[in-house]
Order: C-alpha cells, then structure tokens, then sequence
C-alpha cells in the first residue's frame, strides 16, 4: 500500500463521515414536517356533518343490505357504505362537545367497531354476520341520538 492510496482512502473516511454529518444537520432542521399533523375537523354544525357524511350511506345501505347480495357489485356496495360509516365514527370524536364528551366518544368508538365488523364479514361474503353487526351498529347510532339529538333520528335497520 503506497502512500497516496492511504492517503485517498483516508480522504474518502473523512468525506463520508462529513456528509453523514451534513444530513444528520439537515435531518435535525425540518422538524416541522415531520410532526404528525394535527387532525382538526371541517368547521360546521352536526346536523351538516349527519346529513352531508351518514343520510346517504344510511340510505343507501338499508336497501343493500336489506337481503343477500346477488352478485359482487352487491357485495362491494355495503362494503363501501360500512366503510364510510366506521371511518366517519371515527371522525365523529374529533367533534368536541360541549358536555358529557366521554359519552358522545363512546358511542363514536362503539358504532365505528361494529361498523368494522360488519365490513370484514362483507369482506368475507357472511351476510348473516355482517348484518347481524349492521344491526348492532345502528343500535349505537341511536343511543347517541337519545343521548345527544333530542331521542330524534331513530333509525330502522
Ligand atoms: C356520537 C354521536 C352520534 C353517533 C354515534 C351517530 N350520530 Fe347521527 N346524529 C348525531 C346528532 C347529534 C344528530 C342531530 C344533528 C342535528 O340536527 O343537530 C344526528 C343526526 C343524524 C341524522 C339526521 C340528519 C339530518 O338530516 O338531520 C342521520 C340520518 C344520522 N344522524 C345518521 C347516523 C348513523 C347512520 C349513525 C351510525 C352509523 C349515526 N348517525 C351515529 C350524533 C350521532
């Protein structure tokens, strides 16, 4: 080994660690990016949010779900609208209230699982299942209605 090739190959160490050292600075720069971001919800009123994100697939799926699909499109439209229903429960805690915000939070998280459930047994084709977990999800969406909407807005599955 000559003297420059050290030379050379104790150039490269010191290149790579420096530019390790570089990134590692400009990694450390951009923390404002790499925060989760803050989920803050559409500024309107829950009669907007129910009407706008839950009548439709509400509507929707009671019919579809009303007997066993005949065919794929049957069963990838109560998938969809479960779909949209669990999620939207979810989205249903991000809507602070003014009381009793443990309550309305349980009735979020109670109607987005069954909702889950009702969707994987869609997704597994078991119609008895994912009805009998329709159902059971529009119990939780009614208890929120008792508790938060004047006992209006009770649902038949
Ligand atoms: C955490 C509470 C809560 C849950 C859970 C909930 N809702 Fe509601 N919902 C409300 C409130 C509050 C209103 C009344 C809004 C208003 O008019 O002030 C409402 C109203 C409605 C309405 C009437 C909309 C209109 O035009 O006035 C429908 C339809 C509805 N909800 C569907 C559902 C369905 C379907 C589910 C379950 C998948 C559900 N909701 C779950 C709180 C909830």
């Amino acid at each position: 080994m000559n003297f420059s090739y050290r030379l050379g190959v104790l150039f490269v160490l010191i290149g790579s660690v420096g530019l390790g050292a570089y990134f590692q600075s400009t990694a450390n720069a951009i923390p404002a990016h790499s925060l989760p971001p803050e989920l803050v919800p559409v500024d309107t009123n829950m009669h907007d949010f129910m009407e706008g994100m839950f009548q439709s697939p509400y509507r929707r799926l009671k019919e579809a779900i009303a007997s066993e699909p005949k065919d794929n499109n049957g069963w990838k439209a109560i998938r969809s609208d479960l779909l949209i229903l669990a999620e939207g429960s979810n989205l249903l805690i991000l809507r602070k209230q003014e009381k009793d915000q443990a309550k309305w939070d349980e009735y979020g998280v109670a109607s987005k699982q069954a909702g889950e459930i009702a969707f994987k047994a869609a997704k597994q084709k078991n119609f008895s299942e994912s009805r009998k977990a329709y159902e059971s999800m529009l119990i939780h969406c009614n208890d929120c209605h008792k508790a938060f909407a004047n006992g209006k807005h009770q649902l038949a599955p």
